[in-house]
């Protein structure tokens, strides 16, 4: 992580809990949340521009896939954000955090045909869909079972979207 990030994620406030979770164990899911939540809102607003600007004879289609998309990942950002608090952190989801933060690639603004809406969007799935297949472990390592589980709740909703996505160009029309 940059040190710029690494200095912002120290700053940010550790709230006092009853919870029965270790604050090093707690600490460290709040950095893995936070890291996830960045991707997460940059997917939305991918899967946005993907609804807003394809065009080509898969149009409707595509657009409703699309914003089914960023339905379904923007409730992924809330029990995020809301897990990251719960544990005493601070859910860091500004514009300005996601822009620094993100896994994903920037979306292309230049493309409209459908082949090309499906391409980098599904690449942007497949981004976060690993992202978050690896926060089920670290959160299990971390003693965390209740963060594993809401990480394997979105992975399997990220897979199956993938597919939805991806199917577009699996066969020959
Ligand atoms: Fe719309």
């Amino acid at each position: 992580m940059p040190t710029e990030l690494k200095e912002q994620a120290s700053k940010s406030t550790m709230h006092p809990t009853k919870i029965d979770l270790s604050e090093k164990s707690r600490a460290k899911v709040i950095e893995l949340l936070n890291a996830n939540l960045a991707s997460a809102i940059d997917l939305h607003c991918q899967a946005k521009q993907a609804h807003w600007n394809v065009k080509g004879p898969q149009f409707i289609a595509l657009h409703e896939l699309f914003d089914t998309v960023a339905t379904v990942v923007e409730g992924g950002i809330d029990v995020i954000a809301e897990r990251a608090v719960i544990l005493g952190g601070t859910a860091q989801g500004t514009v300005q955090t996601v822009g620094k933060r993100s896994a994903l690639k920037p979306y292309p603004t230049d493309i409209a045909k459908g082949s090309d809406h499906v391409e980098a969007l599904a690449s942007a799935l497949a981004v976060y869909g690993k992202s978050v297949r690896a926060a089920i472990d670290t959160a299990t390592e971390a003693g965390d079972a209740d963060t594993a589980d809401l990480f394997t709740g979105i992975s399997r909703e990220i897979d199956k979207h993938l597919w939805f996505v991806e199917a577009h160009s699996q066969a020959k029309s």
